[in-house]
């Protein structure tokens, strides 16, 4: 290893800064790429026993899933009175659904007799009958039917409600949250400086063109994390490295909104882990063949930059026109920026859209019922056409453990780097349960927007036992920065 300077908060990749990038820019980039901080937030090593203990699973659920604002559907796939969909994550399970008085609840998915879920799949109904004695409840959440009700004056007359326990919703944009704590601070609150910065990237312009949601064997922070820097992209994804800025990425964390951070990883410009000058042309030639494959293009002429032009403008317009093609919007307006780069904001603790149009998806991770089972959903949000109506959403597909994403039908080439990073994480998760080492090692920079997620873990956990009066000690040896022997 060749000496480096022991500068924690300071040093940074010799690349070329993703702020100085944007300044290239063909046209204005949005204001919001322009408000970045980068804070130091430490080099503690980080217990592996978040990721593999049961006890710390069980407090990020009471104090983090219980607590906090998460995405749980679009509008539009609540259009009619009764569409719904099922809400999951750990032990817990909601239903997002429109009442036949047009408001948007999120019912707890479980009858009230004897506990028994009510519904998997998303639909429309007028009501839900209870498969084990028939109970049955309307779109509103209330009791309207119970066969044998003489038999429970107790519950039908008592004093306690008999409609469905609900979660808090907020709408945003298009968007369904969902907070399972009905003293949650406001949404608009919560996601402040993602819905201030979001105003440049409408998404209740955009309509959802596909869905696929995943079972993955890993800890739902190892399958998180797994997208959220790109220190990996050199050896997983060593295909893009060419036009890739991946060492020298942007992670801001806002510290007035410390649930909001993003990841800005250029694209158009070689990683600077290659140590020669590529020319533009090699540049522009490698990702417009990669985006081919992966954005579906079905033109394969070799680009020819013209002299004193950067591959990135070269690529940026090339994409530019084949994407106004096939959105069938014009999208001059677009800077390059938005064309090319991979801008993921995450809004704690796993909600994470992109900014830009090239590649305009959303994340979303969940726990399943262990700390080694986890949920991720991809789903694509492509501009609406100009002049023609909102498409309706794009149906659900779901993969097993043992599926493979290119087996959703429409995740045409980006399968191929999906498969890369799945093909990690379950391996993440067997090591980190290795005796050899007790913490994790993250990078001061490009890692340390995980580390921040970590401490906001804690800051949640903390506050919450706090609030219950409870000791710390059952948090502390899970803690980022506890001392292990
Ligand atoms: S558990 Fe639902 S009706 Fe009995
Ligand atoms: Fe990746």
């Amino acid at each position: 290893m060749t000496a480096i300077e022991n500068n924690p908060g300071i040093s940074q990749s010799r690349g070329a800064k993703v702020q100085d990038i944007l300044k290239t820019d063909t046209r204005p980039v949005p204001k919001a790429f322009l408000d970045f901080a980068s804070p130091y937030v430490g080099s503690e090593e980080v217990p592996k026993s978040r990721f593999t203990s049961p006890e710390f699973a069980a407090l990020e659920k009471q104090y983090v899933w219980m607590k906090t604002w998460q995405f749980a559907c679009l509008e539009d796939e609540l259009k009619e009175p009764g569409s719904h969909v099922v809400y999951d994550v750990a032990d817990e399970s909601l239903i997002i659904i429109r009442g036949k008085d047009g408001e948007i609840r999120a019912l707890h998915n479980a009858c009230m007799h004897r506990g028994t879920r009510l519904t998997d799949d998303a639909g429309r109904v007028d009501s839900f009958v209870c498969p084990f004695h028939g109970w049955e409840w309307d779109n509103k959440g209330d009791l309207v039917n119970v066969p044998g009700s003489w038999d429970f004056p107790q519950f039908i007359h008592g004093s306690k409600p008999t409609c469905l326990p609900q979660a808090k919703v907020a709408t945003w944009d298009g968007l369904v949250f969902i907070n399972f704590d009905q003293n949650a601070r406001p949404f608009d609150e919560y996601a402040a400086k993602m819905i201030e910065h979001f105003k440049e990237f409408p998404l209740s312009k955009r309509y959802k063109a596909f869905h696929a949601v995943k079972e993955v064997e890993c800890n739902w922070k190892v399958l998180m994390e797994a997208f959220s820097e790109g220190y990996h992209v050199l050896v997983t994804h060593p295909q893009i490295v060419p036009f890739c800025g991946d060492e020298n990425s942007e992670y801001s964390i806002y510290p007035d909104n410390p649930e909001v951070s993003r990841f800005f990883n250029p694209f158009g410009v070689q990683s600077p882990h290659i140590l020669e000058t590529l020319s533009e042309e090699t540049i522009a030639e490698e990702f417009v063949a990669f985006s081919s494959r992966s954005r579906g293009y079905s033109d394969q002429t070799r680009p020819e930059v013209p002299a004193g032009v950067e591959a990135r403008a070269y690529v940026a317009e090339t994409f530019r026109e084949r994407m106004s093609a096939m959105f069938r919007a014009n999208l001059d307006n677009y800077s390059d920026s938005e064309i090319l780069d991979a801008v993921l904001y995450h809004l704690f603790p796993a909600f994470a859209p992109w900014a830009g149009i090239g590649q305009p998806l959303m994340y979303r991770w969940r726990p399943g019922r262990t700390p080694d089972t986890a949920f991720m959903d991809v789903i694509r949000m492509v501009v609406v056409p100009d002049n023609e109506p909102k498409p309706d959403p794009a149906p659900t597909t779901k993969l097993r453990r043992d599926q493979r994403w290119v087996e959703a039908p429409g995740m045409a080439g980006l399968a191929d780097v999906f498969e890369q990073d799945m093909s990690n994480v379950p391996f993440v998760q067997q090591g980190l349960k290795s005796s050899g080492k007790k913490t994790v090692t993250y990078a001061n920079y490009m890692e340390g927007k995980l580390r921040h997620f970590h401490k906001m873990l804690d800051m949640y956990i903390e506050e919450g036992l706090r609030a219950d009066g409870k000791s710390l000690d059952v948090l502390d040896p899970h803690r980022v920065g506890a001392q292990l022997d």
